[in-house]
């Protein structure tokens, strides 16, 4: 089943994409969530926070998985996706943060934790309901365009256009990460299913991945065969 829903603006791209997660909490409440920091979710996350609080949307039982972290920023850093996590969803749910797994991008041997975060998630039974959003370059997660797609979590140097993009959330260009540690498209596959929202600057990149051809230079052009995914577009701010 694909699905592809135009909404008016970011508010509704979020309550959207909410409804769809909070539905499959319901069903299974402890479910394994995907996620994905970034300006894409923003909006999403906050209507998750409305809905525990003024609905009950319950996250006790839920486990989450985050596709990514930068290489070389403590957990505390304001621009880590622990800190990003933290303070858009975590801090405001009733999850258990033992409950929710980032890679550690500070982690003395980057190896052995990419084996590790690539094994939780084996051992966790892999990802229920991946939520995602897709880089100006067609990457998911920090899965860069390349020759071939990576079938195994890595560390990756993250792309010249990635560095640039991401560098609005920092002083100066100079402070962005050069490396990542990501999922990778395997997991992201194997998700039962997904939810990618994209904001509109994303419109060209969208349609070639999901209208041209498959190709590991636009990572995102795989989800094409996944059997279960909404797209979420929204067309204003
Ligand atoms: C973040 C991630 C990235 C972002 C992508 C879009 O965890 O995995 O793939 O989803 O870079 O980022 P935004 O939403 O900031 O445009």
């Amino acid at each position: 089943m694909h699905e592809f829903k135009i909404v008016k603006n970011l508010e509704e791209m979020g309550r959207a994409g909410a409804a769809i997660l909070a539905e499959e909490i319901r069903k299974k409440p402890d479910l394994i969530l995907g996620l994905a920091t970034g300006s894409s979710p923003i909006t999403l996350y906050r209507e998750l926070v409305r809905m525990h609080k003024e609905e009950g949307l319950d996250f006790s039982s839920v486990r989450t998985i985050n596709l990514d972290e930068y290489v070389g920023l403590p957990v505390d850093h304001p621009q880590s996706y622990r800190t990003f996590m933290n303070e858009h969803l975590f801090d405001h749910i009733n999850i258990d943060s033992n409950n929710t797994w980032l890679p550690d991008g500070m982690a003395e041997d980057l190896d052995e934790e990419w084996s590790r975060y690539d094994a939780l998630v084996n051992t966790l039974g892999g990802i229920d309901v991946q939520l995602l959003g897709i880089g100006p370059n067609g990457h998911i997660g920090f899965n860069e365009p390349s020759d071939e797609f990576s079938n195994h979590t890595q560390v990756v140097p993250l792309t010249r256009e990635t560095i640039a993009a991401n560098a609005r959330f920092f002083h100066s260009l100079s402070e962005v990460p050069r490396e990542a540690i990501t999922l990778d498209i395997r997991h992201i596959m194997q998700a039962n299913k997904i939810v990618l929202v994209a904001t509109r600057n994303k419109e060209e990149i969208l349609r070639k991945a999901l209208q041209g051809h498959i190709t590991s230079q636009i990572p995102a052009s795989v989800l094409q065969l996944h059997r279960d995914l909404t797209v979420i577009f929204s067309e204003g701010e």
